[in-house]
């Protein structure tokens, strides 16, 4: 199989990372409900673990690393935790169902009222709109920091300078970023940053976290047991405890650490030229057969190893059938959770096939799936 649904979760991970699982599955026991050793090894695995991922995102305090079981926990937490009923929140159309829905629901059952920044058919925005939509009654900007269907990055350097000056929560959604562009959320002035470990970060399903840069009151999400203070009748208020209740997922936490030492290791600028280098090489090819319609802004290369595309009119499920079945290449095709960037780039009904390059594809994976889109647009254009 060619793998190239990177961005729905890499499938290829580093040796290391199942080498620390496969570890952890017979030396952990439960963290702070015990003084044994087995408890005690989890407990060392979560701090080093919160202290790893602090330094690699610029979290200042490790103990504000909060463990969750992907991105779209995490942003539930964040956004469930701070907006406070009648707060208006801006948002994009850019986002995925993990920010969407959260938001909705509140909405809902809060009453937030919310604002969305639109995009053109690039999937582009206008930075000056966040500042155009903000309110006496804004609480908050929630955003993406890369489409998870165009592959277009936000400047969230400018977004989070703008959300501080006007003393804003800024909530970014790191699912298609983290691991594959460096992050600091000092320096890019993010609140709280939601990630998931499966993607870019190459680590296990259900690891991710939420980080949170400073004072910053969240509310849980679930209460239940930590191990700790078990007469209280709340939650306890110390994070990263509040945030954190029942067992954490020590063996996937233990392949995600592994994880980021790889990353390390290999060096982050590294594996992301190596991933553009192969989707650049894909887009610039299939770009020129005739039919292929690509979607995104390719003026810059800064921005996420993804192409989606479609061909002529074929159904996007079609075409992602055929790459599988005829190819043996691995695309994601249909809504990709992002309804509102469909709208925007006018793909609601025919969604799109979406390529999406991972450090480990090579050169040849890339002329493979030339060869192939350049064979169905053939086909389909008989
Ligand atoms: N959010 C993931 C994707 O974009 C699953 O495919």
């Amino acid at each position: 199989m060619i793998y190239l649904d990177n961005a729905a979760t890499t499938m290829m991970k580093p040796p290391c990372v199942a080498e620390a699982v496969t570890a952890a599955l017979t030396s952990l026991g439960n963290a702070s409900r015990g003084a044994h050793e087995g408890a005690l090894n989890t407990n060392r695995l979560l701090y080093r673990t919160r202290g790893k991922l602090a330094d690699f995102f610029g979290c200042p305090k490790s103990e504000q690393v909060i463990f969750t079981n992907n991105s779209t926990e995490a942003l539930n937490i964040a956004i469930s935790g701070t907006l406070r009923p009648g707060d208006h929140a801006i948002t994009t159309v850019l986002e995925h169902n993990s920010v969407l829905r959260p938001l909705y629901r509140l909405q809902r059952e809060r009453g937030i009222d919310l604002s969305f920044v639109p995009a053109d058919r690039r999937g582009l925005i206008d930075y000056e709109d966040f500042e155009r939509l903000i309110r006496p009654d804004t609480r908050a900007v929630v955003c993406t920091h890369a489409s998870n269907l165009t592959g277009n990055l936000l400047d969230i350097r400018r977004i989070g300078a703008i959300a501080a000056r006007h003393g804003l929560l800024f909530i970014v959604d790191a699912s298609q970023t983290a691991g594959a562009v460096p992050i600091d959320m000092v320096d890019m002035g993010i609140s709280l940053l939601c990630f998931t470990g499966h993607k870019s970060m190459m680590g296990p399903q259900g690891t991710g976290g939420l980080l949170i840069n400073g004072d910053i009151e969240v509310e849980p999400f679930k209460v239940g047991g930590t191990g700790v203070q078990s007469f209280l009748t709340e939650q306890p208020r110390e994070y990263p405890t509040r945030l954190e209740a029942g067992t954490l997922n020590g063996h996937g936490i233990a392949g995600l650490s592994a994880a980021v030492d790889f990353i390390r290791r290999m060096g982050i600028d590294a594996i992301r030229a190596h991933e553009i280098k192969l989707a650049r090489r894909f887009c610039e090819a299939v770009s020129a057969i005739p039919g292929v319609v690509t979607y995104g802004d390719f003026t810059t290369w800064e921005r996420c190893p993804v192409v989606a595309l479609n061909i002529g009119s074929a159904d996007s499920a079609l075409v992602c059938d055929a790459l599988f079945c005829d190819y043996g290449i691995a695309t994601r095709a249909g809504a990709h959770c992002a309804p509102l960037m469909h709208r925007a780039l006018h793909t609601k009904a025919q969604g799109a096939v979406r390529f999406s390059f991972g450090y480990f594809n090579t050169d040849d994976d890339a002329e493979a799936s030339i060869e192939a889109v350049c064979e169905i647009a053939e086909r389909i254009g008989k």
